[in-house]
């Protein structure tokens, strides 16, 4: 067996390991499992139409379509008579039909229709194929993969509710707005990203040139809170004309970020709030839910170097300018957990890995995690997230996560 060299060198240190029980995606792993408690993004809402799609989330390869009669639909791809997938199948006004000997599915599993076997299938009910509920909320069709007696009610959020003529919601499935939709990464070092407010700084800021707003370049003083349902950070910087920028961000169990727009297009509290969809250990895509007004762009989107987009730099300049998605992809595949050197500015990353690891030992024990919800009549989620400019006039008890702005503002050294 190899040394690891007294002076630190490269030579004979270990490959690394990382930390399953955050990593882990597939049915039957603890983190899985906890995944399997929660509603999940599968895809856009114009996503689901009669051509069936191959779709993967969770390590389950699934296919998702739309009826003629406008219901979406995600079943195992696996015929449940011989096992052609019903990829190849042909989507009909009350489900789809698989194209080999024609058994028709509704999207809840139940066969319809039998045409080869006596008067068209005398016991086609009782035949199912693997199914999941599906529910559309403002252009993302989410799906339910865990059990049936442990089904959540499906989770609306206030900051969607009550859209004015002239606004509407949209989807943007950047990775990381303004990276390709899908990243060829794990799903959670995505996710811990949000609770770490200092690469803000760094990589958005000063490393890469100012990739959000240059106001995001004045130190902050920065804490964060453990909550129910979730992880926020304050960080609050004093700015030139004596206001303050009192910035919230929130993490939701289990794939929630809400990240107030960075380039502070939008003031108040937040008009988005984003999903990372575990496609599987190693893939990861990102769904932004976003309100506006129909009349401007989504939102600020970030930019790099001169202030051009993501896709239009060479891979040079993605060296040159690297940005979230450079940042997280390069961390690899699944990070390397054993091989950290987490500091004290990780203390946000600290927490929600471990909340995530008390809920995941929560549900291999039995119990029901946080954030989820049995009673139908409960009332949308509220989020707080927010860029909030704090003057003389404001009432900061009325503000989310004001105790930190009793804290030294700006005073970095
Ligand atoms: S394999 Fe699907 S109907 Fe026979
Ligand atoms: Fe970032």
């Amino acid at each position: 067996m190899t040394q690891l060299q007294d002076d630190g060198r490269a030579y004979g240190r270990e490959t690394g390991t990382h930390d399953a029980e955050l990593t882990q995606t597939a049915a039957g792993t603890p983190s899985g499992e906890l995944l399997r408690r929660y509603w999940h993004p599968v895809g856009r809402s114009e996503e689901a139409t009669e051509l069936p799609r191959e779709v993967r989330l969770l390590g389950e390869d699934l296919i998702l379509y739309r009826d003629r009669s406008g219901v979406a639909g995600l079943l195992e791809p696996r015929c449940c008579h011989r096992g052609t997938s019903l990829f190849f199948g042909g989507v009909e006004d009350e489900g789809i039909r698989c194209p080999y000997h024609g058994w028709l599915f509704a999207a809840d599993g139940v066969c319809l229709d039998q045409p080869c076997e006596p008067d068209r299938g005398r016991n086609k009910a009782s035949y199912r194929q693997p199914w999941y509920p599906v529910e559309e909320y403002n252009g993302l069709i989410f799906a339910y993969m865990g059990p049936a007696e442990k089904q959540p009610v499906f989770p609306r959020y206030d900051i969607f509710d009550d859209l004015g003529d002239e606004e509407e919601i949209v989807i943007i499935d950047h990775f990381a707005f303004g990276g390709p939709v899908e990243a060829p990464c794990n799903w959670f070092q995505t996710h811990e990203n949000a609770m770490d407010p200092y690469h803000v700084f760094i990589l958005h800021t000063t490393h890469s040139g100012v990739q959000f707003n240059p106001k995001l370049e004045i130190w902050p003083a920065i804490d964060w809170q453990l909550h129910p349902w979730g992880v926020t950070s304050s960080q609050d910087r004093l700015l030139p004309d004596g206001t303050t920028l009192h910035r919230v961000t929130e993490i939701r169990m289990p794939t929630i970020r809400v990240v107030a727009t960075p380039t502070l297009s939008i003031l108040g509290r937040t008009n988005n709030m984003s999903w990372a969809q575990p496609i599987d250990d190693t893939h990861t895509r990102v769904f932004a839910m976003v309100r506006k007004p129909k009349d401007t762009p989504p939102q600020g989107l970030p930019v790099y170097g001169d202030g051009r987009s993501w896709f239009e730099l060479s891979e040079e300049e993605h060296q040159l300018y690297p940005g979230d998605y450079e940042a997280q992809v390069g961390q690899g595949a699944i990070t390397l957990h054993g091989e950290e050197r987490l500091s004290s500015t990780d203390r946000g990353v600290s927490m929600v890995r471990r909340q995530f690891k008390e809920q995941v030992r929560i549900v291999a024990e039995g119990g029901d995690p946080v954030g989820v919800e049995f009673d139908e009549s409960a009332g949308p989620v509220s989020v707080v997230a927010g860029n909030y400019v704090v003057d003389a006039d404001t009432e900061r008890a009325d503000l989310p996560m004001a105790d930190t702005l009793s804290g030294e503002v700006g005073s970095h050294g």
